[in-house]
């Protein structure tokens, strides 16, 4: 692997590899003194064009609980401001001797178009409504922690399926690693075809959740959304907002996650975000982990 750029180009073998590593590096994080000398001298430079708090945050502990240099490099402030390319800018970034580099942006493609043009490996923290691979590698560690496996689980995707990144990079990992998934919205959010990326679409919760292990709830991107896709946000909420009432559909021990950030009330009720079923918070963790094992895979020494 010399980049991620995304979850559909990864083996099921490279995704439990990252998996596996992610669980060493979940060890060094619960440790009191969380830092090790394995990436010491690597500078990484996470460039964030869109906005961020938990992937760039957790992008740049990762880098520092691995002794890494971490540099941040937003769009206000930068050249971009004075009409430098995006490239010219990255090329200048990595001519700095960086050794990886972290890219989010809101035109999907961009972090694969930066790969291809910069002497350094690449990492896509969410490319417009491409894909976002870290987001899903810890969803899959988080479910994995919780139930062992993801191999015959039922998954159900809830929410805005068409412009969610997470959504895709999900289904990706989790058709990958065994799981049956599941995905439910209004029509106007569900892509035609999906059922060619070995998903079951659904238009309600009850048929969506039945019998699943696990609930991902989306979260409704008024950034992306063009047009009105749905009648109003108080309806979507009635309709496929996650409340007690419709996660009894679900097994009685399924967990519930969220990518973040949260629109309580609309897509979960606060009291379901909050309970014993949610692992939100879990996944905030694990993200961290996920984001160290990927940058010690892509520049650390290892055989
Ligand atoms: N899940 C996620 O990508 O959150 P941020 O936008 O805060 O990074």
């Amino acid at each position: 692997m010399k980049h991620l750029l995304g979850i559909e180009t990864l083996s099921r073998e490279e995704i439990e590899r990252i998996l596996e590593t992610t669980q060493a590096m979940l060890e060094i994080s619960q440790r009191e003194v969380k830092r090790v000398p394995t990436l010491r001298g690597r500078t990484i430079i996470n460039l964030f064009l869109e906005p961020s708090t938990r992937t760039r945050v957790s992008f740049e502990i990762a880098a520092k609980r691995l002794s890494a240099d971490a540099i941040n490099v937003s769009a206000s402030g930068s050249s971009l401001s004075k009409a430098e390319t995006l490239t010219d800018m990255a090329k200048n970034l990595v001519a700095m001797n960086a050794d990886l580099l972290v890219v989010r942006d809101r035109t999907a493609g961009v972090p694969q178009m930066l790969a291809e043009r910069v002497r350094a490996p690449v990492v896509n923290a969410g490319d417009g409504t491409h894909e976002h691979p870290t987001q899903a590698l810890l969803d899959a560690f988080t479910i994995r922690q919780a139930l062992g496996s993801l191999d015959g689980r039922r998954i159900a995707i809830v929410g805005d399926i068409a412009h969610s990144r997470v959504a895709r990079s999900d289904i990706y990992a989790f058709t990958k690693l065994g799981a049956e998934v599941r995905v439910a919205g209004p029509p106007t959010m569900i892509p035609k075809g999906i059922e060619m990326m070995g998903v079951k679409p659904c238009h309600s919760m009850p048929e969506a959740l039945d019998g699943a292990d696990v609930v991902v709830m989306l979260r409704i991107q008024r950034e992306r959304l063009a047009g009105a896709l749905f009648p109003s946000v108080r309806e979507y909420a009635a309709t496929f907002g996650l409340g007690f009432q419709s996660l009894r559909y679900a097994k009685p021990n399924a967990i519930v996650l969220h990518p973040g950030p949260v629109n309580r009330g609309v897509e979960i009720a606060a009291e379901v975000a909050d309970a014993e079923p949610s692992r939100i918070l879990d996944q905030v963790t694990n993200g961290v982990a996920v984001r160290m094992a990927v940058l010690y895979l892509l520049t650390g020494n290892h055989s």
